[in-house]
């Protein structure tokens, strides 16, 4: 598939997926974010592909929602609702998600980077959610997300006076894996990638799925998904597979099964 405002690649079990309107400061168009989620739904259905990673390049991860597109919408425009639609497609992706972070990560831009699995960002990395500034507010989980993970204070003060945050900030407040030299950013985003595509990929799938389920339901749901989850892992092969290799000092053979 050919695409107008990404561009997507693949590295081994590895899928690049980069975002590209860079005069823009990759602004998250209608067709940027359509075009987004269709390619990370192709990978999703890849069985070649057991990661994804998603970048903005060097300069800019992507200073959010396109406002040009935006500026004369109503609240049914397609532009809008499409736009969140297909957004939303992003975060049902199962397969893990790495966000390789560099420069401007600001409103649709930074809740993108969030609804990730990983955060490596680069030094020159910033974090914020600016929406307030245009007399609107985060629409793709900014005031959830982000609260969730940096607790109401720092996401009161984001969002309501919508200041930044560095990179190194953003990893003292646990919003980012690691910080690295912006020329080791894809770098290390893709050895987090290949550590985690060398595992079961169902075992995985049902890690993602069991931590995500932590964000979203009381302590006791989220418990009784984990229970059943490993139960479950106990009819794959791979389950067996790594505890028969571990037995017999060797090491394993995943097959996805
Ligand atoms: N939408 C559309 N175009 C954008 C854009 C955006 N979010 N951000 C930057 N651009 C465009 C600029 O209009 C400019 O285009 P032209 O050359 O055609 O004028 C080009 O990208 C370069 O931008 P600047 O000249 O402004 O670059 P700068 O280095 O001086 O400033 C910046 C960089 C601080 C990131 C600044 O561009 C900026 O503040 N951008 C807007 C950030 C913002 O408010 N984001 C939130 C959007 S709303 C949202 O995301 C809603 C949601 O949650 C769903």
């Amino acid at each position: 598939m050919s695409y107008e405002n990404i561009a997507v690649e693949k590295d081994g079990a590895i899928a690049i997926v980069t975002l590209n309107r860079p005069q823009q400061l990759n602004a998250l168009s209608y067709g940027l974010v359509k075009e987004l989620a269709l390619a990370m739904e192709a990978a999703d259905q890849d069985p070649e592909v057991r990661v994804i990673i998603v970048t903005g390049g060097e300069k800019v991860f992507a200073a959010g929602a396109d406002i040009k597109e935006m500026a004369d919408a109503g609240p049914f425009d397609e532009r809008v609702q499409g736009r969140l639609a297909f957004r939303d497609r992003i975060n049902k992706i199962s397969k893990p998600v790495i966000a390789a972070v560099s420069g401007y990560a600001l409103g649709g831009g930074c809740e993108l980077a969030l609804s990730c699995d990983i955060i490596i960002a680069s030094e020159t990395a910033r974090f914020g959610q600016p929406e307030i500034n245009l007399g609107t507010i985060p629409g793709s989980g900014g005031t959830q997300r982000l609260t969730r993970l940096v607790g109401k204070y720092r996401a009161m003060e984001m969002v309501l006076a919508g200041e930044y945050i560095e990179a190194v900030e953003a990893e003292r407040l646990g919003l980012v894996n690691k910080v690295v030299p912006v020329e080791f950013l894809l770098e290390e985003a893709k050895e987090i990638a290949e550590k985690i595509a060398a595992k079961p990929p169902l075992a995985v799938k049902f890690a993602k799925e069991s931590i995500n389920k932590a964000l979203n339901t009381p302590l006791d749901e989220g418990l009784e998904f984990e229970r059943k989850s490993f139960y479950l892992l106990f009819s794959s092969e791979d389950r067996r597979e790594g505890m028969k290799a571990f037995l017999e000092k060797r090491k394993p053979v995943f097959k996805g099964k």
